[in-house]
Order: structure tokens, then sequence, then C-alpha cells
């Protein structure tokens, strides 16, 4: 039997990665009580004790604007801990699959970006997560790393249910429509992630986000329009366009970082909805509506 150690499972990607999991796979998720990444030692520890078959790492220090203030936590768990992770998997031969972002670019190259374009972090965040995804290709040459993007699902705190809690109660919105980018569903995402487990012969950066490309804006729009088809926001709610200038954060992000993805569809041998689908079911599941999965 497959066993599959999921670190971050209480997290919007490792709650759907549990959901959709091989029912022959044994999935242990200790959560950040048990097993925390800011004492990477026992992190080590704990793998080289269990010997898992695979390694997935969906847990990282998410807070892009607290990072900023949080800095030295924020490398700590997203880029120490990976490390620690990569060299404790290489040495007992387990399978690593360690999870990143588009935040490790500057939304100024070349777009859509392939994995082996030149990266520039803009903020903290995506400098602890640059420095995790260097550090594991370093301690475990085999790792897979999985950058994605704007991350969301019918649970946890993502921008669709922010805007899901916001027009419910009659607020309208002013969003940004100049930062670009692609809203991935965490259970597509978790889909892919779980092709991969025992894919031995995949190493190294991949990219993998749903199809399409969006502002903030086409988002919040997509979710009003859903809300609407089914009657839940008055008519009176509205989404309106802002620049980022208007909407300053502590952290600085990047204003384009749509990532190519082709290869890794053609590696895991799926091709994942366009963001809006995702969108809307994850919109529906936050209005308590059934939804399907891939
Ligand atoms: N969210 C996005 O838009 C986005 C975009 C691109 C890439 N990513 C990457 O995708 C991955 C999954 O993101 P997500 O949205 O699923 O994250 P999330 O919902 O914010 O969940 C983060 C997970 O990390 C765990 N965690 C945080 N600090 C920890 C610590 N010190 N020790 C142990 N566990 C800790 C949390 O556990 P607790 O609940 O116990 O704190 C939680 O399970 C991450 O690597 C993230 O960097 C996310």
């Amino acid at each position: 039997m497959t066993k599959l150690l999921l670190l971050g499972g209480s997290g919007q990607l490792g709650k759907a990665i549990q959901m959709l999991a091989d029912a022959s796979w044994s999935v242990h998720a200790p959560g950040s009580e048990l097993l925390n990444l800011s004492q990477p030692d026992e992190v080590a520890r704990f793998i080289t004790q269990h010997k898992p078959n695979v390694v997935v790492n969906c847990a990282a220090y998410t807070k892009v604007d607290g990072a900023e203030s949080q800095r030295d936590i924020a490398f700590q768990v997203n880029g120490i801990a990976p490390a620690v992770m990569a060299l404790a998997t290489r040495s007992i031969g387990a399978q690593f699959i360690h999870v990143s972002t588009d935040y490790v670019f500057d939304g100024t190259g070349d777009i859509p970006y392939q994995t082996f374009a030149a990266t520039n972090p803009l903020n903290i965040y995506g400098a602890s997560k640059l420095s995790g995804e260097i550090a594991v290709a370093r301690e475990n040459p085999e790792a897979v790393v999985i950058r994605t993007s704007w991350i969301h699902s019918g649970g946890g705190v993502n921008f669709v249910s922010t805007a899901v809690r916001m027009l419910k109660s009659g607020q309208s919105m002013r969003v940004v429509d100049d930062q670009i980018g692609v809203p991935t569903r965490a259970a597509n995402l978790a889909y892919a992630i779980l092709l991969l487990v025992e894919r031995r012969d995949v190493v190294g950066l991949l990219h993998f986000t749903d199809g399409g490309v969006a502002s903030w804006y086409d988002v919040a729009e997509c979710v009003l329009d859903t809300m609407r088809s089914n009657g839940s926001v008055t008519d009176s709610v509205k989404v309106s366009p802002i620049e980022s200038s208007e909407f300053p954060g502590a952290a600085r992000r990047p204003k384009v970082s749509v990532l190519s993805t082709h290869s890794t569809r053609r590696t895991i041998g799926w091709t994942p909805p366009h963001w809006r689908i995702g969108v809307v079911a994850s919109t529906q599941e936050l209005l308590g509506q059934s939804l399907s999965e891939p």
C-alpha cells in the first residue's frame, strides 16, 4: 500500500487532495499542532521514522501581505522546512512533491512564463517560496516542484470566498483589473498532483493552472454572475474595476503572472477546465449547492 504523507492537510489544497486521494493509499496528514514547519528538525525526524513512499507538501506561510512583516517565519516555513523535507525524502528514497507559486516572477517577462524563465520575486512571500524551490532542487534533484496561481475552493480563505461573503451581504466591490493571472480550483490542482504520485519519471519544475487568463475583476464578475443567476444577490450589488494603485497592500504583486502549462498537461495527460468553470463551482459550493469534480 502506498504511504502518502501530506503536509498542509487543513489548507485548501490539502483538503482537496484528501477528498480525491485513491482509497487504496494510506494518507497521513498530521496537523500543524503535531508537526510544525517552524521546527524543521522535527519534520525530518518524522519523515525518516515513518518512511512514507510519497511526501506532498502543501503547507506554507501563505499570507502575502503578512509576510512583509513576518519575514523570518515565512522563510522558515517556505524555505528551510521544504529543504529539510527534500533531504529527508532523498535519504529514504521517497518521492517528494512540493508546491510553489507564480509570485516567484515579477510580472514583467514574456508570458506565459515558462518553467525556465528568470525569477525575480517582488515580495517576501515570493522570495521565501523561491528560496524553497532552490533548496528543494539542491537537496533532492528528483523532487517535483509545481508552481501554481490564485488557488480557490469552496472553503478556506481565498478571493472567491471573500467575494461571495461581501456580495451576499449586499456590499458592492471595487476590484483591481490590472493584475492578470489564472484562478485555479484547488480540486483541479489536487487531481493533477495525484496523477503525479509514483510517477518517478517526472522530476523538476512544473507549472499547473486552470485554463484561460483573468484579472481579479473578471473573477469577481464571474462570482457575481453566478450569484445573480440563482438569485442570491440583490440587483443593486455591483462590481467595478479599479487600478492596483487605488488598493495598495503591504506587498507588491506581479501585474501579469500567467504560467505556461502545456508541458505539464502533456506530462500528466490531462487538461484542466477553464478558470470560469472552477470559479462557478467554488461559488456554488460556497452557496451550498452541489458540484462535480474532475
Ligand atoms: N493560495 C493561493 O492563491 C496560492 C497561489 C499559488 C501557490 N500557492 C501555494 O499552494 C500551496 C497550498 O496553498 P493553500 O492555498 O492550500 O494554502 P492554505 O489554504 O493557506 O493552507 C496552508 C496550510 O499550511 C499549513 N501551515 C502553515 N504554517 C504551518 C506551519 N508552521 N507548520 C505546519 N503547517 C503549516 C496550514 O496549517 P494550519 O491551518 O494548521 O495553519 C495549512 O494547512 C502552498 O504551497 C502555497 O504557497 C497558493
